[in-house]
């Protein structure tokens, strides 16, 4: 969702800009520009459509600018268009800017500056922001002798909302001046030169030293130094921090689309998420999280809170952590816990997951729990995201960089890293025995090999999504944690495949949803586990009688059924049975979107990251 990329340097600055937003797409977007500081001017060079469109505007490839910044646009105020893309400038042409976020009251602003006679040419939100800036240049008071950095920051004190934003000036033809809130931004330091991204994947080509800007922390970037600012225009210092991916772990590896490079992933990524945590015979330990017994025993209840996959993979934790803890489990969708006053207090400990760690609403919500007193954990797979940093205690998936929009790897190190987290406060509240839990463990360890197991096979899948692609609706039915699988599976067919579906608990059938099922509709039946196996076969039977096509995923040898395609995966603990059985449902997505020609790593509408609510 929007991304930005700026740079400050030596060298020319477009194509390090144009590289860093195609590193960026993944986010979802539907226009792209760039400004570079150029002879005593801003040249803006802008348009809808994909980034390799820029490479074609008249004049881009002459342009020797070595201070510019750049931005992909995902369109929230006024349709995609020329008009609407950034960069913005104000009406002088002083001041260029890129911006992530939405502005919420840009339209007093708007009338503010229009009594003043500033002109819009946009109907975005944005544009104030640089007329501001060229407001309170001209008008403001300045609180800093550096009077670029002074209007930034009083222009920034008029905002609500969220933003990451960038400004270039050819008054001050040797630095670009950021500042964020509640919207990410990096910035990336080298050797006489420095880098500004959205997030570290866009620049980790040239440079793994990053600073993570705060909340209302400015920064004034130079070619050979860098200046941070609190909010009261305070100089201070900031660490740098070290990444350790590698620019190799963000491309495609010689796989066709960076979902199926991610989905082939999981066994390492899962290796990766179990790291050192624990071992057979030896108590789950946590470097990065210190909870005490007496803490966990006054818990009474767990909220675990997420969006989209990540609140899929806390469903999952909340089988785990109820059944080995003995402490009940809400699991909640983060645009609805920030706003329906959620029972909670210091009893209550909250889990919030998020793969990127910038969710919008997955951090309000995190926030609306520290402010009743509870205690909050933060599951991310970004160190350092901004959920990570306003949680009590964060956790790490490990996963690596995801980059495809539809959430897979990310998904099962999440489920992972919940089951540690299940075994670890079991075994200080000692609340299952050893036995169960070592026995989990075991289990645990033996994923990746199995996941290798499914990927070896995928021609059956295959063979699948080539006679239901062009199907309009589809259900998935699971009993149990499987109907958890289910709603990620149908989550996971919407959004790359954009073929409608429905997940249902199996025996809700019944209730309703069998009134959908007629002739050659598809229906998929995950059926994992033992106990539930008979009643979920007698549901499928019920959909067959109508005429559905069936594609059932399973570990039991399944007794005359009659269903089209079966997909046998291991058998593994039923609390940890949705990492193996996502997988064919994964690939069945993938397949299928691939059949229809799509574009599977960026679909339509979808952003990485909903960085707004
Ligand atoms: O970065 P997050 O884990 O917070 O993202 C949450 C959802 O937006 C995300 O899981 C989304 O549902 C994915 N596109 C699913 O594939």
């Amino acid at each position: 969702m929007c991304g930005i990329v700026g740079y400050v340097g030596n060298k020319k600055a477009t194509p390090i800009l144009i590289n860093g937003l195609v590193c960026l797409e993944y986010r979802g977007y539907d226009s792209a520009g760039i400004a570079v500081l150029e002879n005593n001017k801003v040249v803006v060079k802008k348009d809808k459509g994909r980034v390799n469109n820029l490479n074609s505007l008249e004049g881009i490839d002459t342009l020797e600018g070595t201070i510019g910044i750049a931005h992909t646009r995902w369109a929230t105020h006024g349709k995609p268009s020329k008009e609407n893309s950034h960069p913005h400038m104000d009406n002088s042409e002083n001041f260029a800017v890129v911006h992530n976020g939405i502005i919420e009251n840009y339209n007093e602003l708007r009338q503010f500056l229009m009594e003043k006679g500033y002109t819009f040419l946009s109907q975005t939100d944005t544009e104030v922001i640089p007329n501001l800036i060229h407001y309170y240049f001209h008008n403001g008071v300045h609180i800093h002798e550096d009077k670029f950095l002074s209007a930034v920051k009083a222009a920034t004190d008029d905002l609500k909302g969220s933003y990451a934003i960038e400004v270039i000036s050819p008054m001050f033809p040797d630095k670009a001046i950021v500042v964020r809130k509640d919207s990410p931004l990096v910035i990336g330091k080298a050797e006489g030169e420095n880098f500004i991204a959205s997030d570290i994947p866009a620049i980790l080509s040239y440079t793994k030293n990053f600073y993570l800007l705060d909340d209302k922390e400015f920064a004034v970037i130079y070619k050979d130094a860098i200046h941070f600012f609190d909010d009261s225009l305070i100089e201070h210092n900031k660490p740098v921090k070290n990444i350790e991916w590698d620019a190799a772990s963000v491309g495609k590896d010689g796989f066709e689309d960076f979902m199926l490079k991610e989905i082939f992933e999981q066994p390492n990524s899962i290796r990766e998420t179990i790291g050192s945590r624990f071992r057979l015979g030896e108590p789950c330990s946590f470097d990065d999280l210190e909870i005490s017994k007496e803490y966990l025993s006054t818990i009474n209840k767990i909220y675990i809170v997420a969006c989209g996959t990540a609140m899929h993979a806390g469903l999952v934790g909340k089988i785990a952590l109820e059944k080995l803890c003995k402490i009940p489990v809400t699991v909640d969708i983060a645009s609805e816990f920030r706003y329906r006053d959620p029972l909670i207090d210091n009893k209550t400990l909250c889990i919030y997951i998020s793969q990127s760690g910038e969710t919008a609403d997955t951090i309000a919500a995190l926030k609306l729990a520290k402010s009743k007193g509870a205690k909050t954990l933060a599951i991310s797979n970004v160190i350092g995201s901004s959920i990570t940093r306003e949680a009590d205690y964060s956790i790490y998936t490990h996963a690596g960089p995801e980059i495809a929009v539809a959430s897979t790897k990310a998904y099962t190190s999440q489920v992972v890293l919940l089951s540690i987290l299940a075994m670890h406060f079991a075994e200080i509240l000692n609340s299952v025995t050893p036995e169960e839990i070592e026995k989990l463990k075991s289990d645990i360890l033996d994923l990746p090999t199995k996941i290798e197991t499914i990927l070896e096979n995928t021609a059956e899948i295959e063979e699948f999504a080539k006679k239901v692609y062009t199907q309009k609706d589809m259900f998935f039915l699971g009993r149990g944690v499987d109907q958890t699988v289910a709603l990620e599976g149908s989550l996971k067919l919407k959004e790359i495949s954009y073929i409608h579906s429905e997940a249902y608990a199996a025996g809700e059938l019944k209730h309703g949803p069998i009134a959908l099922i007629e002739n050659d509709v598809t229906v998929i039946g995950i059926m994992t586990d033992s106990s539930l196996v008979e009643k979920s076969i007698s549901n499928l039977q019920e959909v067959i009688t109508r005429g559905a096509k069936t594609l059932v995923v399973t570990n039991q040898v399944l007794p005359n059924a009659h269903f089209d395609f079966v997909v046998t995966i291991p058998e593994t603990n039923p609390l940890i049975s949705p990492i193996l059985s996502v997988v064919p449902l994964q690939l069945l997505s993938y397949y299928i979107s691939k059949n229809k020609g799509l574009d599977v790593d960026k679909p339509r509408n979808l952003a990485k990251s909903v960085t707004v609510e």
